[in-house]
């Protein structure tokens, strides 16, 4: 094919691309975004296969027909709740991809391909010529250095965030001496892909950089608590992006660097965004942990004497006397699976002319969007759904606030206690609301492991118990009154 018209091509499959992520921005348009992304990816595939440099076809049409069994199977049994597994083995297999690619480009530019192990480690006689010519060379053998490091750590890395929510892999290893033991491991990986640059032919150093990196991905991700695993997802996806846009660079197609720094930069921003939403550097997520509320704070001294419960059908009194209620849900309305019984109660209580929105907090939950996915899948109109910094200044004029498995998301010790671990941490402030009402089973804590002062305030009720059991009793009052 001419390549112009491919270049041009390649044109429109990014710009496709950048309207599908623009499009991923907002429920309403996510679903045509992705859409448009899979369109542009099918377009690049296609004249990539077309442009003449295919030797064979018939190892793309078994990897094709296997590959997209597997993916089609795979996309229809999973559960909402599974997605961020699923995301993690993807991230995992992308990474893979390009460190195959990435040796595979080594070895054929080296000359034969080895037929066992130790001709592997037999140094070649090579230079970067092999690899292009002057300057071209050296950033070809660069970016098959770093293809191939990156792309190890992030298949090993994301197998085992994969394990950890899959609660396959329940308890944190790590390396003696923690990020200093992580950072040898990455110094050492650096060193090889220094020597590799220096001498191509050197193809130990390859196998150093395989090893190392690999080992690296299960160092880094194992200490790391299942909880905090979208955050390193997150991580895990950019890595996949740059190791594509790297192994752009060594087959010198433009759509892959493109649709690569596509990822890693996004993979990156949504990165931020979550260490942002929960006040925490990624330095303390990757390496650190958060305190444990008992030693920065006494459960007992917040609580004793001063928690106040009530029946679901004494909240539905409540309820029925209020003009404007905000449900804010966490983590436990996902693992109750409360999300149509809540949409039932928000029914109910419109049809007695509540106004009703949502509170959504970036973290509530344990994946980016978790609530969101939810209550979408409970059918709850989007535009109910409001985002924290436009909820929180309607607080005070909110007769009653449905707190459901929500916990460190409307902590006010984020707001106001100074040593608080969570101190910083953008909340809800529910606690500004004329009621609270607080479903969950007991008083223990959220994530972050701190007690809650909401839950001891004058002006909150706690209903304890299941979320959908609570909800559903609620609703069942509610009807009859
Ligand atoms: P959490 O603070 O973890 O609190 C969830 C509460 O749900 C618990 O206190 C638990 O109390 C309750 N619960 C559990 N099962 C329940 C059930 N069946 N019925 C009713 N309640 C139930 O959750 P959150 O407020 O959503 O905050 C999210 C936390 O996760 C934040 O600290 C955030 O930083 C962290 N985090 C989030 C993400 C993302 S991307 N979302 C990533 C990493 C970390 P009981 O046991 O008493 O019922």
């Amino acid at each position: 094919m001419n390549p112009t018209v491919v270049s041009f091509i390649y044109l429109v499959a990014g710009v496709l691309f950048i309207l599908g992520i623009k499009g991923l921005t907002k429920p309403k348009t996510a679903v045509r975004g992705n859409k448009l992304s899979a369109l542009g990816m099918l377009i690049a595939v296609i004249v990539t296969l077309l442009d003449g440099d295919v030797v064979n076809y018939n190892f793309i049409i078994a990897g094709v027909l296997v590959g997209s069994g597997i993916g089609a199977v795979m996309a229809l049994k999973i559960q909402m709740t599974s997605m961020p597994q699923m995301v993690a083995l993807l991230n995992g297999f992308g990474g893979g991809a390009s460190l195959t690619i990435a040796l595979a480009e080594y070895f054929s530019k080296l000359g034969s391909a080895p037929e066992s192990f130790s001709e592997i480690l037999t140094p070649v006689v090579a230079t970067s010529s092999n690899f292009g010519s002057g300057p071209e060379g050296t950033i070809a053998l660069v970016s098959i250095g770093l293809t191939v490091l990156i792309g190890a750590l992030t298949l090993t890395g994301s197998l085992v965030a994969f394990a950890k929510l899959q609660e396959l892999m329940k308890k944190s290893y790590g390396l003696p001496g923690g990020p200093i033991g992580n950072g040898i491991f990455l110094v050492a990986s650096a060193v090889a892909v220094v020597c590799l640059v220096l001498n191509p032919g050197n193809t130990a150093a390859m196998v150093a950089i395989v090893g190392l990196a690999l080992l690296l991905g299960l160092f880094l991700v194992m200490p790391i608590g299942g909880a905090d695993m979208p955050v390193v997802i997150a991580l895990l996806n950019s890595y996949s992006g740059i190791a594509a846009a790297l192994a752009g660079f060594i087959l010198g197609n433009t759509v892959l660097i493109v649709a690569g720094s596509l990822v890693g930069t996004s993979g990156l921003i949504l990165t931020q965004i979550m260490c942002v939403a929960m006040n925490r550097s990624l330095t303390n997520v990757l390496f650190g942990k958060m305190a444990a509320g008992g030693e920065v704070i006494d459960a007992d001294e917040i609580y004793a004497g001063k928690v106040t419960s009530a029946q679901p059908d004494e909240v539905a009194m409540m309820l029925e006397m209020a003009k404007r209620v905000v449900i804010v849900p966490g983590y436990g309305m996902a693992m109750a699976q409360a999300q149509h019984a809540v949409r039932e109660l928000a029914d109910s209580m419109e049809a007695k002319g509540v106004e009703v929105e949502y509170g959504i907090h970036p973290v509530a939950g344990r994946m980016p969007g978790h609530m969101n996915v939810l209550l979408a899948e409970a059918e709850v109109p989007y535009d109910k759904l409001v985002e924290m910094e436009r909820i929180n200044p309607t607080f005070e004029d909110t007769d009653v606030v449905i707190v459901i498995g929500a916990n460190d998301v409307t902590n006010p010790m984020a707001r106001e206690s100074e040593g608080s671990p969570i101190y910083g941490m953008p909340i809800l402030n529910v606690d500004k609301a004329k009621n609270v009402v607080v479903i969950k089973r007991s008083l223990s804590p959220g994530f972050a492991g701190l007690p809650n002062p909401l839950f001891a305030m004058d002006h909150t009720v706690m209903v304890y118990g299941d979320g959908k059991k609570a909800v559903v009793e609620m609703t069942t009052a509610l009807n009859q009154a």
